[in-house]
């Protein structure tokens, strides 16, 4: 039949430079499709002769598989091509090295807020919060300090600006966190046992102080509460936080205006080589100020002096972390320093609890 092996050369050609399925299918539809070349030719099949089509049919058919198996072979090849490609794409070198991940640590800080909390938690405790930027009410009168306080003095105390033209007295950077005292009083009312961790802020710079540091308040307000249920509770508190089980607490006579009376609290220690030792020893440390509530105080918690007293007490908690861990300077805390975070910091499963380490 005329033009067969040109149909086939031509064919056979397009199929084997066929780049990718699409071209092949192309190719495919072409030849084979409903109006491809040769399925046209099959269907002239019906207007021959029997002598032209006992000769024609054979051939056609032929074609027709020859070019059907070319299509079949050429689509394998090109998969297989594919498969290298993806293969070769994807391949991974499992014996590479991991890359390191970055991992961070929990600020000694984090680490003894959550301590402490654990520890007040299982002595009754709930946690309360109060704006670090404060109003000079909250922060000073409420507490029963005088306008004429020397810790009011600008030395001490960062006011925030007041626009010009407003007279109000200015806000100020807290510089205790007692005025969470007032607020908790003012929320909950008596009986009440709170702490409040958090950040305060005064004019200092040394090796022992910095402008921002953190204090725990405590507040235990109930019909007949008294110093001794004061010392009880520094004292377990000291023994589960140091996991020391003799603490000695000093009691020393102080004055703060928002507690009557009130007392500083020293921890026996020993210093011996740089090394500090809680619980023995020949010295003594201060780490808290406390006392018993002020009527004042109670009142401006509005809460009725004649009914109700209790204690409160704030211990700087950067100095009882300094003392735990042997940190030696306070500044570095906030310094970012990671070298110093990764040696004094905790790893995040480090959790407390006082099943694990905090026993007493
Ligand atoms: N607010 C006091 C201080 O910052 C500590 C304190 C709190 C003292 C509660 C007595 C009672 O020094």
């Amino acid at each position: 039949m005329d033009g067969i092996d040109a149909l086939r050369g031509k064919f056979l050609d397009q199929i084997s430079s066929a780049a990718d399925p699409d071209a092949l299918e192309a190719v495919r539809l072409a030849a084979l499709g409903k109006k491809g070349e040769i399925s046209l030719k099959m269907r002239d099949l019906g207007q021959m002769s029997p002598e032209e089509r006992q000769s024609a049919g054979p051939v056609l058919n032929g074609l027709k598989s020859e070019i059907d198996a070319a299509l079949k072979a050429r689509r394998a090849s090109l998969e297989d091509a594919a498969l290298d490609a993806r293969l070769k794409a994807e391949w991974l070198d499992v014996t590479l090295p991991g890359r390191p991940r970055p991992m961070g640590t929990i600020h000694p800080i984090s680490q003894v807020m959550d301590e402490l909390t654990a520890i007040f938690s299982d002595m009754g405790f709930a946690v309360a919060e109060g704006p670090q930027i404060e109003s000079d009410w909250y922060n000073f009168d409420a507490l029963n300090i005088a306008p004429e306080h020397p810790s009011r003095q600008e030395m001490d105390t960062f006011y925030m600006h007041r626009a010009p033209g407003d007279n109000r007295p200015p806000h100020v950077l807290r510089t205790h966190t007692s005025p969470v005292q007032i607020r908790a009083m003012q929320d909950q009312g008596a009986p009440i046992r709170v702490i409040a961790p958090g950040r305060v802020y005064r004019m200092d710079m040394d090796q022992t102080h910095t402008p921002m540091f953190h204090q725990v308040e405590g507040l235990a307000i109930d019909r007949d509460i008294s110093m001794a249920q004061l010392k009880w509770t520094l004292e377990e508190f000291c023994r589960a936080f140091f996991e020391v089980d003799e603490v000695e607490l000093r009691f020393r006579a102080s004055h703060f205006p928002f507690t009557e009376p009130s007392a500083e609290v020293d921890i026996r220690c020993s210093w011996e080589g740089g090394q500090l030792k809680i619980g023995e020893g020949k010295d003594w440390l201060e780490i808290l100020g406390s006392g018993m509530v002020h009527p004042h105080v109670l009142r401006a918690g509005g809460i009725d002096p004649d009914q109700w007293q209790g204690f409160a007490f704030g211990v700087g908690i950067d100095r009882i972390a300094m003392l735990k861990y042997g940190i030696p300077d306070l500044r570095a805390f906030f310094e970012s320093d990671l070298r110093w975070l990764r040696h004094y910091g905790f790893a995040a499963l480090d959790q407390p609890a006082l099943a694990a380490g905090l026993s007493r």
